[in-house]
């Protein structure tokens, strides 16, 4: 495995590698839902890509830039392990040299939820990922549902400005107790984290009532919005139940619906979704 840390120097190798070429972009700190990911990655491609850049754009400035947990060793380690052929791990002043200016903002989706509550997190978000698909420039590139808006945000991005990829979407990896992984668990305390399942139980609960016939959104969003009001320390940033394409918000569910949800849970900001009516 080949670790590269500037794009000059993934260039060179972009262009001596075997094609398809399959990325998995992170942010490291890597637990079993990007090793899901980057599997996937090795397993239809002929050269599996995995970067590690914890992009300060995408952080407001309230938020954990300086918190977010970070490992290189220990992600390089699992990726060795994984049969990964390249890493691409740049510094901030590699993707963000002195001058930079220029950032891409991908417009309705990326305003609605998490764009709503995390004002400039896709501007950040869409802008690294065009670079490093730029640099990389992979035939497939792969993410996790748990981001559900990060994905269509891609998908619009990669489709607008034709870079050409073929965007993958695969399935939240959970805990056995339904938690969705995500590399902020790890600031969770054991109280914190208990109480980080009502997310999970908020969804089940959509998903059940669903199930049972109930197709009002208000209705839906009423008792997942009690359910979490109910757990101590978690305070709630928005309840949705959304068109799955436009994330919309819906009145009635009549097709493809997402049902998803962030909160603080112990001063740690946890998202998490699922699909109804698949
Ligand atoms: O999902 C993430 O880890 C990040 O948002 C991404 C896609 C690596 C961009 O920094």
């Amino acid at each position: 495995m080949r670790v590269i840390t500037t794009a000059a120097d993934f260039r060179e190798a972009e262009r001596a590698a075997r094609r398809p070429m399959g990325l998995t972009p992170t942010m490291g700190y890597l637990h079993e839902g990007h090793l899901s990911l980057v599997r996937r990655a090795r397993s239809e491609n002929a050269t599996a890509v995995v970067s590690i850049f914890v992009n300060p754009t995408q952080f407001g400035s309230s938020e954990d830039l300086s918190t977010y947990p970070r490992d290189m060793e220990g992600d390089l380690d699992k990726l060795r392990r994984e049969g990964v052929d390249l890493v691409f791990a740049p510094c901030a002043a590699e993707m963000y040299p002195k001058g930079f200016d220029t950032y891409i903002d991908v417009g309705e989706i990326a305003a609605r939820l998490e764009g709503a509550h995390r004002p400039g997190h896709f501007r950040g978000v869409a802008t690294v990922v065009c670079k490093l698909m730029t640099i990389v420039r992979p035939d497939n590139v792969y993410f996790g549902q748990k981001d559900a808006q990060q994905c269509l945000v891609i998908e619009r991005l990669n489709s607008d400005l034709d870079l050409g990829a073929n965007v993958v979407a695969l399935p939240t990896a959970r805990d056995a107790d339904g938690l969705a992984l995500s590399s902020r668990n790890a600031r969770l305390t054991p109280e914190a984290r208990k109480s980080a399942l009502s997310l999970y139980r908020a969804l089940r609960l959509a998903e059940r009532l669903y199930a049972e016939g109930a197709r009002d959104a208000g209705a839906i969003r009423g008792r997942m919005a009690d359910l979490l009001s109910a757990e101590p320390g978690v305070q709630v940033d928005y309840v949705s139940i959304a068109d799955a394409k436009t994330l919309v918000e819906l009145d009635a569910i009549g097709g493809e619906a997402l049902a998803s949800l962030a909160a603080r849970v112990g001063g740690v900001r946890l998202i998490d979704n699922v699909t109804l009516g698949t």
